[in-house]
């Protein structure tokens, strides 16, 4: 499935301006096994987007609800740096060693913590706040993750979520019978977010759609 709201020339292009300043033996490994598995990872352009947004706010410790096998939290452990903190999870026991293979060969399991089982029972059951929580679990979920992230989020770090544009269906409304209920999560989400006097935020239009939301009151 590709979900490219720009347009796949415009995406292109801005998966070819990503790779101009970082690429790696690693990434290209993982991109490929997502290509041939058909594994959802956000991909260099969102990657490179996510790092950025992180730098942009200093974080130093990520939360990352729905970590696969490692591609995103990549990206987040070049934000964070050697003394930074990206705790990962994910449902599956598969993803997360495939992650620690990933992740130890970039030299970034070190900064790394995974936990196997639901999201935000892993977010709940880790200590203190965060400069940086990332959303990409099942869609249905999107509303009680921003609701629980909220809370957890310092001042001045940032909420970031992929897929709320799912593939312009938030936008029109029109339901993905694939995934009942999915449709309707992503906007109720999308509304919260966009509502909530705490945030300041937009959804950028890089290929699925990446909530960007800032902090700003406790
Ligand atoms: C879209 S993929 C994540 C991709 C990853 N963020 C990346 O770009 O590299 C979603 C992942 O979240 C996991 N997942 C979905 N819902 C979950 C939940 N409620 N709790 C834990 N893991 C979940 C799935 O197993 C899957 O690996």
């Amino acid at each position: 499935m590709r979900e490219e709201i720009a347009g796949p020339e415009v995406e292109r292009y801005l998966v070819e301006l990503s790779a101009e300043q970082h690429r790696s033996d690693v990434l290209d490994e993982m991109e490929a096994r997502a290509e041939r598995d058909g594994f959802p990872i956000v991909g260099p352009a969102v990657g490179r987007f996510l790092e950025a947004a992180a730098r942009a706010v200093g974080a130093r410790r990520v939360m990352e609800l729905g970590s696969g096998f490692g591609y995103s939290a990549y990206w987040f452990a070049r934000a964070v740096g050697s003394d930074g903190e990206v705790i990962c999870t994910d449902g599956s026991a598969d993803n997360a060693r495939d992650a620690e293979g990933y992740l130890s060969r970039a030299g970034a399991w070190g900064r790394v913590a995974y936990r196997v089982g639901d999201a935000l029972a892993g977010m709940a059951s880790t200590d203190g706040d965060f400069d940086v929580v990332y959303c990409d679990v099942d869609k249905d979920g999107y509303p009680e993750c921003f609701r629980a992230a909220a809370d957890r989020l310092l001042v001045g770090g940032a909420y970031l979520c992929d897929n709320t544009l799912w593939r312009g269906m938030a936008a029109t409304g029109e339901p993905d019978n694939r995934h009942p209920g999915w449709v309707e999560a992503i906007r109720e989400h999308n509304r919260l977010v966009a509502a909530d006097p705490r945030f300041v935020s937009q959804i950028v239009p890089i290929r699925d759609g990446v909530m960007f939301a800032v902090k700003t009151a406790a």
